[in-house]
């Protein structure tokens, strides 16, 4: 029996989508609040994406990393919101890797899996979670969901074109991406111990794949996207006006 903890990403500051004006012209004006914190229908975003973990079968446990300066605030949001699964807050890091560390940290012993989920993801599906889950179950070391990339895909230096990279071979990955745990902490103690302050780490696979270890990729679901500019956050809306639709606001 697998024990299961999902790890939220929730500490970063939201620098991309700024003050969150879809319609502004000019670049986006300094982050009113941290991006997990921000509403969307009214719901911060770091609520939606707990509930659906904890919804999840096989979860049991979610640990959030949260803004250091809103451990207490993101505690105070979460009350009651994690229902099927428990739920722990820490401070996050100056880094997504220093923040998932933080929260590997607060893992309790038993804990034998990990997922690793951005809170600025908040509408991935609980189907998606499970599927995660499932490929874990199987035995799988390492899963993310995977989706095909629509756009062509080009190399550039300098402002100039080096290269067309062939599309059939890319896939865009999303979160929660899933690993055994000791897999995934022996990939943060070799980054921490040899990689810090080298490029930007923006998910946990790319880690656990510079130790060799297979990462299998399983269906994406396109409302896994990450709201990362203003215009996300009107699709993100318009998702979650046509959840309302379906389930007729219950
Ligand atoms: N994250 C984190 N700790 C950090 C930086 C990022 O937990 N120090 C989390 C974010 O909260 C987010 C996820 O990692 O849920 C993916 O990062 P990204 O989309 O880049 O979010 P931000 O870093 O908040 O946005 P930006 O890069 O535009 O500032
Ligand atoms: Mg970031």
């Amino acid at each position: 029996m697998l024990s299961v903890a999902a790890i939220v990403a929730a500490a970063g500051h939201g620098e991309r989508l700024g003050d969150g004006d879809p319609t502004a012209s000019t670049a986006p004006r300094a982050p009113t609040a941290p991006k997990a914190l921000r509403d969307l229908a009214g719901v911060p975003m770091v609520v939606h994406a707990v509930r659906a973990l904890a919804a999840a079968r096989g979860v049991d446990l979610v640990v959030v990393a949260a803004p250091p300066d809103r451990v207490e605030d993101t505690r105070t949001l979460l009350r009651d919101q994690h229902e099927g699964a428990d739920l722990e807050v820490v401070a996050g890091g100056a880094t997504r890797p220093e923040s998932v560390r933080a929260a590997l940290a607060a893992l309790p012993q038993a804990t034998t899996t990990v997922l690793v989920h951005d809170a600025a993801r908040p509408l991935a599906p609980v189907d998606l979670v499970e599927a995660v889950v499932a490929a874990l179950a199987d035995g799988a070391d390492a899963v993310v969901p995977g989706v095909p990339v629509v756009d062509t895909v080009k190399a550039v230096a300098d402002g100039v074109v080096t290269a067309t990279l062939d599309r059939s071979g890319l896939c865009a990955v999303q979160t929660p991406q899933g690993f055994r745990r000791e897999v995934l902490e022996r990939a943060h103690d070799a980054h921490d111990a040899h990689d810090r302050g080298g490029p930007d780490v923006t998910d946990d696979a790319g880690l656990v794949e510079r130790l060799g270890v297979r990462v299998v990729v399983v269906p994406g679901h396109a409302e896994a996207f990450k709201v990362t500019r203003p215009l996300d956050l009107l699709l993100a809306a318009a998702v979650l006006a046509g959840r309302e639709v379906v389930t007729g606001g219950r």
